[in-house]
């Protein structure tokens, strides 16, 4: 595992941007799964505005969501699906053939997973994951507890979860469950990129980075990875004692 420390919100994006990007490049038929959420917010948008400008060409990867709300239907714009079809897919004209995400509304959702899972398995697996960290150290929606040891499944929200996510939606909404790829495909893709920013974010990367595996804190499961990046702002790496590269 390697940490990043950088100086701020834009450095730790531009640096997660450019990995996405070097992905692509080097790998032009990659199979991406990204989180949506504020910390990648100016990731993707710089990564965006370099594919565009230099034109890369992405026409060959493929897309898939981390997670999703379920009860949400993508055209919210508090749902993940919204964030990366405006922040992502439609500034890079991504077609629906390149792009595999969770329907929030659909009426059988381990079919839903097994859907997930058989588009990552026939695309040859994930090649680079980026992910963010929740305030109770969740990765995608596995919350703490979970197994490390899921594909793609239908979880029950965490308190924390819950409250925390109102900040996605302009009303007041009632989420309960969602649906998540499962750590196992964290573990399996063949890079994953943790990234975190604020100081609200500072005690959960300590726990999870500087502390034992445990499925208490779901996100110290990247330390088992065998190519794992953390990148962090100053301020999330502020209690963070291992300072690994
Ligand atoms: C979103 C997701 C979540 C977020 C996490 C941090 O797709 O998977 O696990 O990454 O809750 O959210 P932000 O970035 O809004 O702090």
């Amino acid at each position: 595992m390697q940490i990043i420390i950088e100086k701020d919100y834009e450095a730790m994006s531009r640096r997660t941007a450019d990995v996405i990007v070097d992905t692509i490049i080097n790998n032009p038929s990659a199979t991406l799964c990204l989180a949506a959420g504020d910390t990648p917010r100016l990731a993707y948008s710089l990564a965006a505005k370099r594919i565009n400008s230099e034109q890369i060409d992405v026409t060959s990867c493929k897309f898939v969501s981390l997670d999703e709300w379920i009860g949400i239907s993508d055209n919210n714009d508090g749902s993940c699906g919204y964030f990366l079809r405006t922040v992502l897919f439609d500034p890079l004209r991504i077609t629906n053939q390149q792009v595999h995400v969770f329907d929030g509304l659909a009426n059988n959702l381990l079919a839903e997973c097994g859907a997930m899972d058989e588009f990552i398995f026939n695309n040859g697996g994930i090649d680079l994951i980026v992910v963010g960290i929740g305030r109770n150290g969740h990765v995608g929606f596995n919350e703490p507890g979970v197994s490390f040891d899921h594909y793609s499944h239908v979880v029950e929200l965490d308190a924390t979860t819950k409250t925390v996510g109102q900040k996605y939606f302009r009303e007041t909404t009632a989420l309960n469950q969602g649906i998540t790829l499962g750590l196992k495909h964290l573990l399996e893709s063949r890079q994953a990129v943790l990234i975190a920013n604020g100081t609200a974010k500072a005690e959960v990367i300590h726990l999870s980075l500087d502390e034992e595996i445990s499925t208490a804190m779901p996100a110290s499961i990247i330390q088992n990875h065998q190519n794992a990046l953390v990148i962090v702002d100053e301020e999330a790496a502020s209690l963070l004692k291992t300072r690994r590269s």
